[in-house]
């Protein structure tokens, strides 16, 4: 039995494998439509969600199984003080697979180590994000068709940014693929990350300047800064606004650039770049659907 807690848990072999089986769904619906029949996901949310909730859940019904879950922290009994292994021991007697969003890192680590039944980390914290990740995946490989020689700029939040950390790690893995970090000082790319580049080779430079990076990038993933993770209002509300990007912003942009975000939005991209053929954000979000159904399949060792 596997769980999925970090993306580097998938060979780039098992990633385009689950890229296949997703364009076979995209392709021919019909032919999943009862794989999981008589199956059960729960979604286990101890912090908000829109995408990745809805999403898993969409993904279980389109196979042709069952849901069941909560969305808040406040409606299980981890609000009484139940432990994360207990809920995920209680909840493996329930159901065949468990998604689990948490705020604490590590939290869906704990739940797989004390449960009978796969375990999705649905984003840990400032941790990771590995289901984003191959919404993330699916996009760039439907929009570029390749992984290999891009250059990829990630703005905004990068140290708190579950999404960028789980995206770098699984992006690292191709051949001649560059990083451009683009955020606020207080807000720049964990050291740990950056040490795992530099020790495997990977080229990346760190810049304030966004306008002056555009050039460059094949892909621009642009990131909200998150005020759960602060600490202090204060510095929320100084950095919150750190980067808007505008179609004035875009002029220097290769024609064929990817916007990627994993939203929710706040401020960081105008909506009038919502119609310019460049914006894949919205796309991102039926991707992210199609990856979880190929992975609910894979962990669930249905043919
Ligand atoms: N991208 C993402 O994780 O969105 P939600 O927080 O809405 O699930």
């Amino acid at each position: 039995m596997r769980s999925l807690i970090d993306i580097l848990e998938l060979s780039t072999t098992e990633l385009e494998k689950l890229l296949a089986v997703a364009c076979d769904i995209i392709e021919n619906p019909q032919k999943y439509a009862h794989k999981c029949d008589g199956k059960k996901l729960a979604t286990l949310f101890f912090e908000p969600s829109t995408r990745t909730r809805l999403s898993f859940e969409a993904a279980m019904y389109e196979l042709g199984g069952n849901v069941l879950g909560f969305s808040e922290a406040n409606s299980s009994s981890a609000a009484k003080g139940e432990s994360v292994a207990d809920t995920a021991k209680t909840v493996g007697c329930y159901a065949d697979i468990i998604a689990m969003r948490h705020p604490k890192e590590g939290a869906p680590l704990v739940a797989s180590m004390n449960s009978s039944v796969p375990v999705i980390n649905a984003g840990d914290g400032g941790h990771n994000h590995p289901t984003q990740t191959l919404a993330d995946l699916l996009t760039i490989h439907r929009e570029k068709g390749r992984f290999d020689n891009l250059t990829v700029g990630f703005c905004g939040d990068l140290k708190f940014g579950r999404t960028v950390h789980s995206l770098i790690s699984a992006l690292k893995r191709y051949k001649n693929v560059k990083f451009v970090f683009i955020s606020p000082s207080e807000l720049k790319i964990p050291d740990y990350v950056k040490e795992t580049l530099t020790k495997e080779g990977i080229k990346y430079t760190e810049t304030t300047d966004l306008e002056g990076s555009m050039a460059d990038l094949d892909i621009l993933y642009m990131t909200r800064v998150q005020r759960e993770r602060f600490f202090n209002e204060e510095d929320y509300l100084r950095l919150k606004d750190s980067y808007i990007l505008t179609p004035e912003k875009l002029a220097n942009a290769k024609e064929d650039m990817s916007i990627l975000h994993p939203l929710p939005r706040v401020n960081e991209i105008s909506v009038a770049i919502d119609n310019d053929p460049r914006a894949c954000y919205f796309k991102q979000v039926f991707n992210g659907k199609i990856m979880r159904m190929a992975l609910i399949l894979k962990l669930l060792e249905v043919e």
